[in-house]
C-alpha cells in the first residue's frame, strides 16, 4: 500500500489540479486520503462515481455531525458555531430553504439581469482604461463585478463592500480558526442589522422578499434569514470573482485558445463552460455517509467521510477526451464544477451570465490585454480554499 495523500494540497499551477493528486488519478474512482487532523477519508476522483454519489441521499452535508470531515482548522472552528444555511442541511429542511430562493435564481431571472451586468462591466472597464494601463485586474474588475451584482440582487448596500469582502476573505482563508469565527460573527452581525433595517424600511431585493416572508406562517425566522443572507453574499461574490481572475489568467497563458475566442465571440458561452470544467475552483466538496454505500465494488461505511475533488473528477479521461487540454468545441456541460444533486449551485445561472459578459467584454474592449510581467510570479490562492488569483497585474 502506498501512503495516503494528504488533502487538501496547494496547486502547483493555478489552473491544474495539484500534482500531489496525480496518484489519485491512477486509482479512480475512489482513494483514501488523510485530512489535516489525521483522519482518513474517501476521496472521489471518478466522474461517474462523483455524479452518482453527489446525488445519493445516503450521503449527508450535516457539518454538525461528529463524523463530518473537516478539511481545515478553519472549517472545524466554523462547525463549532453552527451549520451554514442550505449547504449544511439535508432534505427535507434543505428543500424548504431552497424552495424559498429558487424563484430569485432562475435562468429567466439571470437573463433579465444581463443589461445591468453589462452596464456594471462597462463602467468598471471605463474606469480601468481611464486610470491605466497597467491595472490590477482582481481589485479593478474581477472582484467588483460579482460583488456589485450580488449587492443589487440581494439589496445589500455596495458602499459596505470593503467590510464584507474583507470578512469573506478572512472566513475563507483567514490565518486561524479563531479569526474565521470572528469574521463570521461580524458578517452575521452586519447582515442581522441590515435585515432589521429592512423590516422597518422595506426595499427591493431578495433579502427584502425574504424579510416579507418572515411574517408568513412557515417563513424563515431572523436567525435563518441571517444564515441565508450570509451564504448568498459570500457564495455570490467570491466564487465568480475567482472564475473571472483565474479564467483571464488561463486565457492569457493559452494564446491560441484566446485568439480563437477573439476571432469568434460566439464561442464565449462554450468557453465559460470549458473553463468551469478545467479550473474547478470549488475543489473539495464534503459529505459523510449516513449508511453504508457501495460504489464500483468499494464499500463506504456509515460514518466515513467523503471528499469530492472536482478538479480531478473533471479531468477524468472516461468523461472527457484529452482532459488536460482546453477545448472550446467539446461538450463540457456535464462537468461537476457546480456540484450535482440537491446542493448543485443555486447561483449557476447568474454565475454563467456574469462570466460570459465579464470575459467576453474584457476581451473585446482590450484586444491587447496581456500579463504585465509574464515572467514574474503571480500569487494565487492556497489549496484549502476556493481557487483563484490573489492578484493579476495586466497591461494592454
Ligand atoms: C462560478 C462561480 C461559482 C461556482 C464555481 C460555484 C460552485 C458551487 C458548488 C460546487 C456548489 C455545491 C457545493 C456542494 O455540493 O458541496 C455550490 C452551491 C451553492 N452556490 Fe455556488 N458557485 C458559484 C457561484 C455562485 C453564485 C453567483 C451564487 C449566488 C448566490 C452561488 C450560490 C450557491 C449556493 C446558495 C449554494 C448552496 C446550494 C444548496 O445547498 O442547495 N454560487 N456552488
Amino acid at each position: 500500500m502506498t501512503e495516503a495523500v494528504a488533502f487538501p494540497q496547494n496547486r502547483t499551477c493555478p489552473y491544474h489540479p495539484p500534482t500531489a493528486y496525480d496518484p489519485l488519478r491512477e486509482e479512480r474512482p475512489l482513494s483514501r486520503v488523510t485530512l489535516w487532523d489525521g483522519r482518513p477519508v474517501w476521496l472521489v476522483s471518478g466522474h461517474a462515481a462523483g455524479r452518482s454519489l453527489l446525488a445519493d441521499p445516503r450521503l449527508s452535508t450535516d457539518s454538525t455531525r461528529d463524523d463530518f470531515p473537516l478539511p481545515t482548522e478553519r472549517a472545524s472552528a466554523l462547525r463549532r458555531r453552527r451549520r451554514a444555511a442550505l449547504l449544511g442541511w439535508d432534505d427535507p429542511e434543505h428543500n424548504v430553504q431552497r424552495r424559498m430562493l429558487i424563484p430569485s435564481f432562475t435562468l429567466k431571472r439571470a437573463e433579465r439581469l444581463r443589461p445591468r451586468i453589462q452596464e456594471t462591466v462597462d463602467r468598471l472597464l471605463d474606469a480601468m482604461e481611464a486610470q491605466g494601463p497597467p491595472a490590477e485586474l482582481v481589485s479593478a474588475f474581477a472582484l467588483p463585478v460579482p460583488s456589485i451584482v450580488i449587492c443589487d440582487l440581494l439589496g445589500v448596500p455596495y458602499e459596505d463592500h470593503d467590510f464584507f469582502e474583507e470578512q469573506s476573505a478572512r472566513l475563507l482563508r483567514g490565518p486561524t480558526g479563531a479569526d474565521t469565527e470572528d469574521a463570521l460573527a461580524r458578517l452575521e452581525g452586519y447582515l442581522g442589522d441590515l435585515i432589521d433595517r429592512k423590516r422597518r424600511t422595506p426595499g427591493e431585493g431578495v433579502l427584502d422578499d425574504l424579510v416579507a416572508r418572515q411574517r408568513e406562517a412557515g417563513g424563515p425566522d431572523r436567525e435563518e434569514l441571517v444564515q441565508l443572507a450570509t451564504i448568498l453574499l459570500i457564495a455570490g461574490h467570491e466564487t465568480t470573482a475567482n472564475m473571472i481572475s483565474l479564467g483571464t489568467y488561463t486565457l492569457l497563458r493559452h494564446p491560441e485558445r484566446l485568439a480563437e475566442l477573439r476571432a469568434d465571440p460566439g464561442l464565449v458561452p462554450a468557453a465559460v463552460e470549458e473553463l468551469l470544467r478545467f479550473l474547478s475552483i470549488a475543489d473539495g466538496l464534503l459529505r459523510v455517509a449516513r449508511e453504508d454505500v457501495e460504489v464500483d465494488g468499494t464499500l463506504i461505511r456509515a460514518g466515513e467521510g467523503v471528499v469530492f475533488s472536482t478538479s480531478v473528477i473533471n479531468r477524468d479521461a472516461a468523461a472527457y477526451a484529452d482532459p488536460d487540454s482546453l477545448d472550446w468545441t467539446r461538450s463540457a456541460r456535464h462537468h461537476l464544477a457546480f456540484g450535482f444533486g440537491i446542493h448543485q449551485c443555486l447561483g449557476q445561472n447568474l454565475a454563467r451570465a456574469e462570466m460570459e459578459i465579464a470575459l467576453g467584454t474584457l476581451l473585446r474592449r482590450l484586444p491587447g490585454l496581456r500579463l504585465a510581467d509574464p515572467a514574474g510570479d503571480i500569487p494565487f490562492k492556497p489549496g484549502d480554499t476556493i481557487q483563484g488569483m490573489l492578484e493579476l497585474p495586466v497591461t494592454w
